[in-house]
């Protein structure tokens, strides 16, 4: 038994489509939430600098004492988990291995799509992980840039939404996909778009294969093998570094509750990020 929180951060409000599952499938659990809302997006920006602001959120967690750092973001998973778990004394968990293994799985053409931000499918790190899993799978990749401030900006059932998603999706035409890995938390705010808009272009419904279930499934998994489950009671803090207001909004429509005095600020320094 382990009543410690369980760490969760993301660039933005995108890791809180994986912390609705861990609060779905382990209800007793306590979560520290981290939205580096001051600083999103991270997916255009280099590997340097992503390594930089996630270990500062690593480090401004596991301060708290928490018993395990889930990364829910893609693009530090992709580009930082193995700095962050060089550094951490407790168990990390990545969002992007366990859904290229739930992709591969549920592949019949074995042609599997990925989409995510621009960092994320440079690292190559989807490609690699599906070959070690399945030699032969075809993995075919497209970065969406536009998806993460439509999603942080709530548009997701804007037309906007659905013309970005037109044009980024056009490009798996013809080649035989079943199944979209939605390579960044953000995506699954825009599920539904997304969904109808690579139908349309494969002309036959997509398996969409989203982190939070496989991710969460992995931490359950984690955390019972160690004998560190919780039995509660749960409390929760969502910590963000700006505008908290857009947050709140946000997180009112993924986890469809108010959050708002389980908020507080999170201030950056020169040095890091430090209380607020
Ligand atoms: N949720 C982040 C991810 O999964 C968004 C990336 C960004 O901030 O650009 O990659």
């Amino acid at each position: 038994m382990d009543h410690r929180p369980i760490g969760v951060f993301d660039s933005g409000v995108g890791g809180l489509t994986v912390a609705r599952e861990l609060f779905r499938r382990l209800p007793q659990e306590s979560v520290l939430y981290v939205g580096d809302t001051a600083r999103v997006p991270y997916g255009p920006r280099g590997a340097e600098i992503i390594h930089r602001f996630a270990l500062e959120l690593a480090e401004f967690l596991l301060a708290r004492n928490v018993k395990a750092l889930v990364i829910a973001c893609n693009t530090v998973s992709a580009t930082a988990a193995d700095a962050i778990r060089l550094r951490s004394p407790v168990p990390v968990y990545d969002v992007v291995a366990p859904t290229v293994r739930a992709a591969v799985q549920a592949t019949s053409t074995g042609v599997i799509g990925v989409i995510g931000t621009v960092s994320t499918v440079q690292s190559g790190i989807y490609e690699t992980l599906a070959a070690q899993l399945q030699p032969g799978v075809r993995v075919l990749v497209q970065p969406c840039p536009l998806f993460v401030p439509i999603a942080e900006e709530n548009l997701a059932r804007h037309a906007v939404a659905r013309l970005m998603a037109d044009e980024y999706l056009g490009v798996f035409a013809g080649s035989g996909l079943d199944t979209l890995i939605l390579g960044c938390t953000h995506y699954p705010l825009l599920r539904s778009v997304i969904g109808e808009a690579v139908d349309a272009v494969v002309g036959h419904p997509v398996r969409l294969v989203d982190s939070a279930a496989p991710t969460i499934a992995a931490l359950e998994a984690g955390l019972t093998a160690a004998d560190a489950r919780s039995s509660g009671p749960a409390r929760h803090r969502f910590f963000v570094t700006d505008a908290s207001y857009k947050f709140m909004q946000v997180a009112q429509t993924i986890l469809d509750r108010d959050v708002s005095t389980e908020v507080a600020p999170l201030r950056l320094s020169a040095g890091g990020v430090g209380w607020g």
